[in-house]
């Protein structure tokens, strides 16, 4: 009788206060989520990525490997930032673990017929945690000059080009090429006064030289991500799993609630 209390606590907390989606989480990812291979086109979609089912809106794995496909023709992995274009897939290589993707955002920016209300984000800025951006890839770094004077330093400048994204005269983006991944993702001795600079990896071309100039074909073709291996699945610690996944999963959206907070406005991010 008297260690009733304790044990009723422990009772308690282990009945009830688990959250059932955690108690039934296998039971829930089996039924309905097919662990053989789907097709999107002709992209090949297997473990870990999983293709989303837009009816049941259910979910089959990690989040970040999420892939929605449309019209059996593009296979899409979302931005870790909401309401943000993501990355189109070209075609992943299970073995290699990595994945040719193309930065959607850079492309509408490209299309957009007037720069007016849009705003050029970091393209790692929106990568989920599970991926990393290949150190094969080279950079382009879009400069959104503003001031009259930083304008013309950029037109002077012979490593850069001018595109056709802009806004009347408010400011126009200018484009180099050819700079080297930063592991720590400091890109200070790029920095040009009275603009604005954002990171864009592309493929390095054989050569290991990329033009400016092809700046539209060169996001277009887009770039390397690769994926670390997922710890192989150890039934007994599956809750443990869970819990992990659930946490991660609570931390990514709040990580994006609060990117998503800093970065919104009336303009779109691409
Ligand atoms: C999707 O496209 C592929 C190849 O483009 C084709 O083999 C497959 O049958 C299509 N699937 C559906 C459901 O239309
Ligand atoms: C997949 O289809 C696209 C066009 O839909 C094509 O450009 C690409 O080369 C194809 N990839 C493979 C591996 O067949
Ligand atoms: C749907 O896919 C087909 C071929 O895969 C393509 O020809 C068509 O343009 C696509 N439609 C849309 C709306 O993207
Ligand atoms: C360029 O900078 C201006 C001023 O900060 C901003 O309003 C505009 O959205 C930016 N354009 C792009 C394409 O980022
Ligand atoms: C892009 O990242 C660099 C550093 O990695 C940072 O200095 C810059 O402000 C970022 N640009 C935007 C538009 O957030
Ligand atoms: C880059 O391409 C432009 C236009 O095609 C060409 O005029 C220029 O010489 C090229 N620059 C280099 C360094 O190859």
């Amino acid at each position: 009788m008297s260690m009733a209390p304790v044990y009723w606590f422990l009772v308690f907390i282990g009945v009830c206060c688990l959250p059932p989606m955690l108690v039934g989480a296998d039971e829930q990812q089996g039924e309905g989520c097919s662990r053989s291979a789907n097709r999107c086109g002709n992209i090949t979609i297997s473990d870990p990525f999983w293709l989303a089912d837009t009816e049941a809106g259910r979910s089959c794995g990690i989040l970040d490997f999420k892939v929605t496909c449309y019209n059996n023709s593009t296979a899409s992995l979302r931005s870790s930032v909401p309401l943000i274009p993501g990355f189109a897939i070209n075609s992943i290589s299970y073995k290699e673990r990595s994945l040719l993707v193309v930065d959607e955002g850079k492309q509408k920016l490209l299309e957009a017929s007037s720069g007016c209300g849009i705003k050029i984000g970091n393209t790692s800025a929106k990568l989920d945690t599970q991926f990393k951006i290949d150190l094969s890839n080279l950079n382009l770094i879009l400069y959104n000059c503003t001031k009259e004077s930083a304008v013309a330093a950029a037109r002077r400048d012979g490593g850069l080009v001018q595109t056709s994204v802009r806004c009347r005269n408010e400011w126009v983006v200018f484009v180099r090429a050819g700079v080297h991944h930063d592991r720590i993702g400091n890109y200070a001795r790029y920095a040009m006064e009275g603009c604005d600079a954002s990171v864009v990896p592309v493929l390095a071309s054989l050569s290991g030289k990329t033009n400016a100039s092809d700046y539209e074909q060169l996001i277009n073709d887009g770039f390397l991500l690769t994926w670390e291996a997922p710890p192989p699945p150890l039934p007994a610690a599956a809750h443990g799993r869970h819990n992990k996944k659930l946490i991660l999963i609570g931390m990514s959206i709040m990580a994006s609630a609060q990117k998503m907070h800093e970065t919104l406005s009336q303009t779109s991010i691409l």
